[in-house]
């Protein structure tokens, strides 16, 4: 297997590169065996290709499709490829047999297994104490979380402090990685890194370096962002990938009620796409949200998360955001799976998001 690359942008292949010697036979299982990590390693260098059912041409053609890596493959979904295989048989086929390469053979597991697989999880810190503790560790990997409240809430603000404390060592809270900033409104503020990573130790002009920025136009350019962001996460060491805001977009697009079922749906297949992003590619998503009166509210908080059931049941974690006496903000997280109900202060300054 030395000497093979793992499949990138078509372009970046290297032509002259000499088939593979030995062929190994997903369909029988063997590799099932095999578990350690020299294996996933291994794993990471097969093309496409090595595929049982996808030649030269079929790879070509999912490359162009957005699919590069067997772990694009193992969690698409069949109907998806189906419009670039031509059947969902066919589809289904691959999908297996990248499964199968990816050990996800094994359909169940003790909750033992799933208890040490969610160990590997990690923390990005806030960088403020009270919204660690709240959120017990910090902003998790493998989830999206939503960062919800009116405007002025900090929502904005608190995504530029994360780009920040994921480049930290892990020693310190961070990943020692790089962030991925999408930004939809045009509030990324490059001045505001300079200010909070000299608060936080790091050189400003590297902490710059690490935020790999792009401003979506609108919905489908938003989308097609975090399309293209699978190809650098793993490239690029990204774990943070922020979404500023969600919906706003979305909200401008499709007005109105003749239009909520269209949007509700290029909504829902967005953070489809992100949810596949953190799971696969083993990243912390972030996206902000607006809130809105809710008209039909006659008792209790008359505001309510944009975006209805869609983002409520696609992001993992909801953090709700509100202005305070004193320029106080107040934090809670609702409807979260493990989680309790309560809330924490925090206050935004010079220096980024702190303690109060
Ligand atoms: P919308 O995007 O409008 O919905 O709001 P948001 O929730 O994103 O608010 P954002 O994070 O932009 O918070 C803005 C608030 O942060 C301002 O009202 C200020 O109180 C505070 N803020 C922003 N920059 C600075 C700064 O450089 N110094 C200080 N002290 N506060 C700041
Ligand atoms: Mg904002």
């Amino acid at each position: 297997m030395s000497g093979r690359r793992r499949s990138r942008p078509a372009g970046t292949a290297d032509a002259a590169e000499p088939p593979m010697e030995a062929t190994m036979d997903y369909a029988s299982g063997e590799y099932l065996e095999d578990t350690s990590q020299a294996a996933a390693a291994e794993l990471e260098e097969f093309e496409l290709e090595d595929l049982e059912g996808v030649g030269r041409v079929t790879a070509q053609k999912l490359r162009q499709a957005g699919y590069y890596t067997i772990k694009d493959i193992a969690f698409a979904s069949a109907h998806e490829l189906a419009a670039i295989l031509g059947s969902e048989e066919r589809a289904l086929g691959i999908i297996r047999a990248a499964q199968r390469a990816l050990n996800m053979g094994k359909l169940f597991m003790t909750a033992k297994e799933y208890y040490e697989e969610r160990k590997r999880i990690a923390y990005i810190s806030t960088g403020v104490k009270a919204l660690d503790d709240l959120l017990e560790g910090g902003i998790e990997t493998r989830a999206i979380t939503e960062l919800i409240g009116e405007f002025g809430a900090g929502k904005t603000q608190l995504c530029h402090q994360l780009a920040v404390m994921v480049q930290l060592p892990p020693e310190r809270g961070g990943l020692s990685a790089r962030a991925l900033y999408i930004d939809t409104e045009g509030t990324f503020r490059p001045e505001r890194v300079v200010s909070m990573a000299r608060y936080r130790g790091l050189d400003p002009e590297r902490a710059l370096e690490n935020i790999i920025y792009a401003r979506a136009y609108n919905s489908d350019h938003q989308m097609l962002l975090v399309d293209e962001a699978r190809k650098l996460v793993e490239e690029q060491n990204v774990k943070l990938v922020l979404v500023d805001s969600l919906i706003a977009h979305f909200r401008a697009e499709y007005p109105g009620r003749e239009n909520l079922a269209a949007r509700q749906q290029k909504l829902n297949k967005h953070i489809m796409q992100l949810a596949r992003l953190a799971a696969v590619y083993d990243v912390a998503v972030v996206v902000t949200n607006q809130v809105l009166a809710a008209p039909d509210v006659f008792f209790g908080n008359p505001l309510k998360p944009a975006g209805g059931n869609v983002v409520a049941h696609g992001c993992t974690y909801r953090i709700w955001l509100r202005k305070g006496k004193e320029g106080k903000r107040i934090a809670r997280i609702i409807d979260s799976p493990k989680h309790a109900e309560k809330e924490t202060v925090f206050t935004i300054t010079d220096e980024g998001v702190v303690d109060a």
